[in-house]
């Protein structure tokens, strides 16, 4: 598979020699993380067939059958505190979409913050982790990708959730071209201010009713709005407005908020 990915990328992408492939793995997260631990580069790229322990945002598993879905783990090295990088997760999913509309023709939806999603159904998600050392400032980042590619059984929990580019297009994309067109998109991904235009098209929360559900309670209100920083402006039924960054956001007529 790796040649295969190799061929759509140009013989100078600077990322061509740091792209691994691996037939199984608990999480391509969790060998990122553990890869940049150990002094890896920016651009380092790891790919598995399956997974059997990937994770999701509020640590959710993410189903991870054997080639059915790209999963994808990149690490990054910017220079910057971590309360710089919220958006971090937005400017990736714009990146994503990209790839994704190159490949197929049809640009998904993104839930608030890092859902994917076509026909008000889950294609795929975005796991952005981390690693802060003193004073705050940003030692790694580990991206995580999941796309559903193939038709297939998923577990009932997210029968009514999640989809396929199969099962709603029709045919599923190569995986090997998409992986290298979501690598030719992170690379030339603009984390300075582009993201945040087209971020606010593809945000299919803007304009909803939402439910921000946090540990203390869940509230009910409307998404306004993306700020520059990648947190959602929510008027709240009381008619006070908060940003919100690090809750779970469910939005009205998607899977679990009817
Ligand atoms: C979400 O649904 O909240 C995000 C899903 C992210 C899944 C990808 S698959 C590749 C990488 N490895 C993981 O364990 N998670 C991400």
């Amino acid at each position: 598979m790796k040649q295969e990915i190799l061929k759509h990328l140009s013989a100078h992408h600077p990322w061509r020699d740091r792209i691994l492939v691996l037939d199984v793995l608990d999480s391509t997260n969790a060998y990122a993380r553990h890869l940049a631990k150990e002094g890896a580069p920016e651009g380092t790229v790891v790919i598995a067939r399956q997974q059997t322990a990937g994770r999701g945002r509020m640590n959710r598993s993410f189903h991870s059958p054997p080639d059915a879905g790209l999963y994808l783990s990149l690490v990054l090295r910017p220079k910057c505190m971590v309360g710089d990088l919220i958006h971090l997760t937005c400017a990736v999913a714009v990146a994503v979409c990209d790839a994704i509309e190159n490949v197929t023709g049809v640009r998904p939806g993104v839930k608030w913050i890092n859902d994917l999603v076509l026909n008000k159904r889950k294609i795929g998600g975005i796991l952005t982790q981390l690693r802060i050392s003193c004073p705050g400032t940003v030692d790694y980042a580990t991206i995580g990708i999941g796309i559903n590619l193939t038709a297939q059984e998923f577990p009932r929990e997210l029968g009514h959730i999640a989809t396929s580019l199969e099962a709603e297009l029709g045919t599923a994309p190569s995986l090997p071209k998409l992986a290298a067109a979501v690598i030719v998109a992170l690379e030339a991904m603009d984390l300075e201010g582009q993201w945040l235009d087209q971020y606010r098209k593809d945000c299919i929360t803007l304009g909803s009713q939402v439910r921000v559900i946090s540990d203390e309670d869940t509230r009910e209100g409307r998404a306004l709005d993306v700020c520059p920083n990648g947190a959602l402006l929510v008027e709240f039924t009381d008619g006070h407005r908060e940003t919100v960054a690090w809750d779970d956001v469910s939005v009205r007529g998607l899977w679990d908020y009817i």
